[in-house]
Parts: C-alpha cells; sequence; structure tokens
C-alpha cells in the first residue's frame, strides 16, 4: 500500500511536529483539532521550524511551498480518505478510545491508524477499533522535527504489510525506525524512565545535587541533557503519567514515582511548560535549580 495522505489527530507539541516532518517528506497532511485556535498555534510552532530549517538549509523546498501541503480541521470527516491517521492526542485512554471509535467510522477501511502514545497499551486502543490488523504504534520523539527516532510497534493482531507500510513510512520521514512490540514503554521508555527515576532518587538520598548531577550525566557520559533538565523537558506530569501505567503493567519499584516526583506533579511544577519544575525557567536562557 502507498501512502499518499497522511492525518494526525491533535496539534500540540507532538502532533504538529509530527505533521510537520509528513510534509517536508512531501505527503499532503490534514491535521485534526477540536478549535481553531489549538491549529493555529500549532501551525505557527511549524512555520517557525520551518523559517529555521530554511536558514539553515536543510530543506529542499521553500517553508511556503511544505506549508501548502498541511491543512487544519476541526472536522473529522476531513479524514476520510487518508491513507494513515497519526493520533498524538492527549495521554487519557478514555479520550484515545472515544475518538478511535469515532473515526472508524469516518476512515476508509484500507487505512491505517497509528498511535503516538507513550505508554498506553496500543492492543487496548486497537480494540476500539474494528480494524485491529490495521494498527500500530508510531512513537516519535521530543522535538519531532530534530530527533531521529522512531519506535514502530506491533501488536499481535497487526498484518505484516502494515507494519512493512508503517515502517518504510518511518524512513520516509527521514527518522530511522526501530522494530519494538506493544510492551508498555516500548524500547526508550523501558531504560529512560527508570534512569530518570533513579536521578530523582539520587537526588533523594543525597548523592548529588540538581546541576551536578545533570553535568555528571551530560559530561560524564555524553548525553545532550541530564536527566533532570531532560524531566523538565519532557514535563512531569507526562513522566509521572507514563510511571503510573509502567509500574502497573510490571509492579517493579524500578517503575515507581519517587515521591519528590509525584509532590512536584501536585504542586503543579510540571517543568519547563509551567516555568517551574526541577529547575526555574523565569530566565529561560539560564534555569536555576529549585531548593527541593
Ligand atoms: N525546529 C527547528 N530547529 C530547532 C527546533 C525545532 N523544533 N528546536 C530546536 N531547534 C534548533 C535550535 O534553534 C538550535 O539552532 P541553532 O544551533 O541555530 O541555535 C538547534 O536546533 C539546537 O538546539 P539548542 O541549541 O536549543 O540545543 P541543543 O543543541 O541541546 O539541541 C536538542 C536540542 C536536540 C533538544 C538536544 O538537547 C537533545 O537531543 N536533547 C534530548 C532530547 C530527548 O532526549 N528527547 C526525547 C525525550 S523522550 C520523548 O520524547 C518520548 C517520551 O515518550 C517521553
Amino acid at each position: 500500500m502507498e501512502i499518499k495522505k497522511v492525518g494526525v489527530l491533535g496539534c500540540g507539541l507532538m502532533g504538529s511536529g509530527i505533521a510537520q516532518v509528513s510534509a517536508i517528506a512531501g505527503f499532503e497532511v490534514t491535521v485534526l483539532e477540536v478549535e481553531q485556535k489549538f491549529l493555529d498555534k500549532g501551525f505557527a510552532g511549524i512555520e517557525r521550524s520551518l523559517a529555521k530549517f530554511a536558514e539553515k538549509g536543510t530543506i529542499k523546498e521553500t517553508p511556503q511551498a511544505i506549508r501548502a501541503r498541511l491543512n487544519g480541521t476541526t472536522n473529522m470527516r476531513d479524514l476520510a480518505d487518508c491513507d494513515i491517521v497519526v493520533e498524538a492526542v492527549i495521554e487519557n485512554i478514555d479520550e484515545k478510545k472515544k475518538m478511535y471509535a469515532a473515526l472508524d467510522d469516518v476512515v476508509k477501511p484500507d487505512g491505517i491508524f497509528a498511535s503516538n502514545t507513550s505508554s498506553i497499551s496500543i492492543t487496548e486502543l486497537m480494540a476500539a477499533t474494528k480494524r485491529p490488523h490495521r494498527f500500530i504504534g508510531l512513537h516519535f520523539f521530543n522535538p519531532v522535527p530534530l530527533m531521529k527516532l522512531v519506535e514502530v510497534v506491533r501488536t499481535i493482531a497487526t498484518a505484516d504489510d502494515v507494519f512493512q507500510t508503517a515502517y518504510e513510512f518511518g524512513k520516509k520521514l527521514g527518522k530511522v525506525p526501530v522494530r519494538t512490540s506493544d510492551k508498555t514503554g516500548f524500547i526508550v521508555n523501558r531504560l529512560l524512565v527508570p534512569y530518570m527515576l533513579d536521578a530523582i532518587r539520587a537526588y533523594e538520598e543525597g548523592v548529588g545535587s540538581i546541576e551536578d548531577i545533570d553535568n555528571a550525566m551530560k559530561l560524564g557520559c555524553g548525553y545532550p541533557m541530564g536527566p533532570f533538565t531532560l524531566l523538565d523537558f519532557v514535563g512531569l506530569e507526562t513522566t509521572y503519567y507514563i510511571t503510573q501505567v509502567m509500574y502497573d503493567e510490571f509492579k517493579e519499584r524500578r517503575f515507581a514515582a519517587p515521591p519528590l516526583l509525584k509532590r512536584l506533579v501536585m504542586a503543579g511544577w510540571y517543568g519547563r511548560k509551567t516555568g517551574k519544575g526541577f529547575y526555574d525557567y523565569s530566565d529561560p536562557a539560564n534555569p536555576k535549580p529549585n531548593k527541593l
């Protein structure tokens, strides 16, 4: 099956990034949101990112030519003829299931459904539709326009040709796809989440300060960001949600949220997006570690 038209559900950070890389790759893209203002915000971000790429000469076409392949809509029916629909809405299982059930009646029967979820079971989502064999996970990484990886997740029901089509689609987006199966967390979060949680535990136990632990992993291991900078970047409420799903699945302490993470989330300190997390971002260019 050849993919020509791409649908994206959600125009937040991940959805707009997925829409952007799809348009850069030459696909016609339709993005669905609940309100026009979310589309406007997402598309403004895409335009800023395309302008940066144009400045650096990393895109072959003009930003305008790429932008012309991107359409926004608040009407699900506009996704009817999509060959693949990638969902990147809020990590709420009931919301996602409702959306998939509605979409199932609208999108052509051979359209592929893909979810960008980082922790919800693809099997559970697929069961909300009448097309389980045409359902996969496509897990992208933030910031999508820069991060090279996509995890391609198969379930016990995924058809071989659907998996192959999705894998090739990932390549066409300029990503390096990796094959994985529907075990909560897939490859990256299976390894990344315990590492980030261990950094919080190390801090709680007085092993080092926030800044020193970050610098240690950055400069000692060559990671682009230390664990606390990364936690704030991913979002503490997102990480907390992922830990709950992973702990529920595996019942292992390494996936359990340390008390400090839970308290930051209860306080509404979600990281960069709220201006406060492990660091204070009052001066965004010069974040200062909070006293926790
Ligand atoms: N579009 C275009 N250009 C962008 C951009 C975007 N969306 N975002 C940043 N850039 C540009 C910047 O403007 C900057 O350009 P200049 O060099 O001209 O200034 C360049 O990219 C580099 O950015 P920065 O200088 O801000 O910082 P950096 O060199 O540290 O790179 C980074 C940024 C790529 C995010 C890097 O820090 C990094 O790789 N961090 C780790 C990110 C990571 O681990 N992501 C995965 C999180 S886990 C996840 O997403 C999944 C999950 O399920 C939780």
